[in-house]
């Protein structure tokens, strides 16, 4: 255990052997390569989601969370509506402590305006197992085009740590072949 000091004085001032030296640069060299391609791809590699968001009024995106529900609910699973809304169409989802409303049921190879929004806190959106992720923020929907292209059942936790409940926040997206 070293509690006494170094005993170079200067201890931070030694040369740079030539193979650390060597490493150094090509660690640079490709971290600049990864900075660059992070901007590649964004546009070719179809990595990142191109997010849209705007300002709401909770109560009011609540009220066409409630309308979608209404209008096109199928079932229902353990007391959570599970809502197949017509391809093409506006689907409105809430985030609030502590659940992800209602459950959606989307038909593959269809595209879906997403929108998402909290009622309350900061919570975040992960789509499980693809690994989608949007943070969302109180006051503004995200927006998010989406075409699912495998079926199958999809886990939506928060991963932004939203109090109490927050390891109990998940819910579910439904992908169904036509
Ligand atoms: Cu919502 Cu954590």
């Amino acid at each position: 255990m070293a509690i006494s000091p170094p005993s170079e004085r200067i201890w931070w001032k030694e040369t740079i052997p030539k193979t650390e030296l060597i490493w150094i640069l090509i660690a640079f060299t490709w971290g600049l390569v990864m900075f660059f391609m992070m901007i590649y791809w964004h546009g070719a590699g179809e990595q990142n989601l191109s997010n849209e968001a705007y300002r709401i009024d909770a109560a009011k995106f609540a009220q066409k969370a409630q309308a979608m529900v209404d209008q096109h609910q199928v079932r229902e699973e353990g007391g959570m509506p599970v809502v197949h809304p017509p391809p093409g169409s506006d689907v409105y989802l809430i985030a609030r402590l502590w659940q992800w409303w209602p459950i959606l049921e989307f038909e593959k190879d269809q595209s879906y305006r997403l929108h998402i929004a909290s009622m309350d806190w900061q919570h975040g959106f992960s789509l499980q197992p693809v690994n989608i992720n949007l943070q969302i923020h109180p006051g503004y929907s995200m927006v998010v085009t989406l075409k699912p292209n495998q079926s199958g059942e999809f886990g939506v936790i928060c991963n932004e740590f939203c109090g109490i409940g927050h390891h109990t926040m998940i819910g579910k997206i439904y992908v169904v072949d036509k």
